[in-house]
């Protein structure tokens, strides 16, 4: 966000004592040297100093461990994730809330509960990394520039996404056309389990495509940008689902979801999509369950 001059201030927060601080820092400290003037400031749980902002990315809560599922971490990421939302909109009431948290749609789920903000303010960042590490993949296999990839996801951000070849082009050529079946099948195996890849060789979750995407996301709401992105929002009867939190095309701009785009999906395409609405619904109950015995 800093190098992409997208805001003046940035405040890092952390609840760890003067680590968001030695980031912050550190960042500056380049700033001089990329050629930047956004300031980074680090505070350790001092939401006080957020107080008034425009866009707040909530990254809170445990990371992965290799053989975990990101539905592993629903309990102690959602207290985390609804202490810290109510931390944001006490200093930050006007604020877009951006959610990186896992289990991504179930914890964007959490934050619209303990926000109270409608569902164009509150949305989770799920979609650009996912369609990031296809684009990654796809420009690998076919050795070209994965900038001239383009392509949509649609579902909840774990192995059940619905990567859309159907909707993925190169330089505007439909990829079917360039890549066979099996490859292409793979890829989107691989796309699927694009994070685990990442946790098993790390030993914790991925950063910098995540952090690329979430940046991205706050660049076309500061600017007003209007960019079309797949982004994890309560569906509300768009693609005949009510009140569940899945991945879908929308229009991001300075209001947030400016609009939702609804596809043509086929039949295929939906039975993919119900398989990751139940799964996600799933989790979503879950939450409700422990909330309710808490
Ligand atoms: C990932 O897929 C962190 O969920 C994020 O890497």
């Amino acid at each position: 966000m800093a190098t992409r001059e997208i805001a003046n201030e940035i405040v890092l927060v952390d609840i760890k004592e003067g680590f968001a601080e030695g980031k912050a820092l550190d960042i500056w400290q380049k700033a001089p040297i990329i050629g930047y003037d956004s300031r980074t400031v680090g505070v350790t749980s001092d939401y006080a100093r957020t107080a008034g902002s425009d866009v707040v990315v909530i990254t809170s809560g445990l990371p992965r461990k290799p053989g975990m599922s990101r539905d592993d971490l629903i309990s102690t990421n959602a207290g985390i994730v609804k202490s810290v939302t109510e931390q944001v909109v006490k200093y930050s009431p006007n604020a877009i809330i951006i959610i990186v948290s896992n289990p991504l749609d179930v914890m964007t789920y959490q934050a619209h509960l303990t926000s109270g903000l409608p569902r164009e303010k509150v949305f989770g960042m799920a979609g650009i990394l996912d369609t990031a590490r296809y684009r990654a993949f796809l420009a690998e296999a076919l050795n070209v520039s994965p900038k001239d990839i383009q392509a949509v996801l649609m579902g909840g951000h774990g192995d059940t996404m619905v990567p859309l070849p159907r909707y993925t082009t190169v330089g505007g050529i439909p990829v079917t056309e360039l890549i066979g079946k099996a490859e292409l099948d793979a890829i989107v195996q691989r796309t699927a389990q694009g994070g685990g890849e990442l946790v098993k060789l790390m030993g914790t979750s991925a950063w910098y495509a995540p952090g690329a995407a979430a940046a991205q996301m706050v660049e076309a709401i500061v600017r007003d940008q209007r960019r079309v992105f797949p982004v994890c929002i309560k569906l509300e009867g768009e693609y005949g689902i009510d009140g569940v939190y899945l991945g879908a095309p929308v229009i991001l701009g300075k209001n947030g979801i400016e609009k939702v785009i609804e596809l043509q999906l086929n039949d295929e395409e939906k039975a993919l999509l119900e398989t990751s609405r139940g799964h996600v619904k799933e989790v979503m109950d879950a939450l409700d369950k422990m909330t309710a015995n808490a």
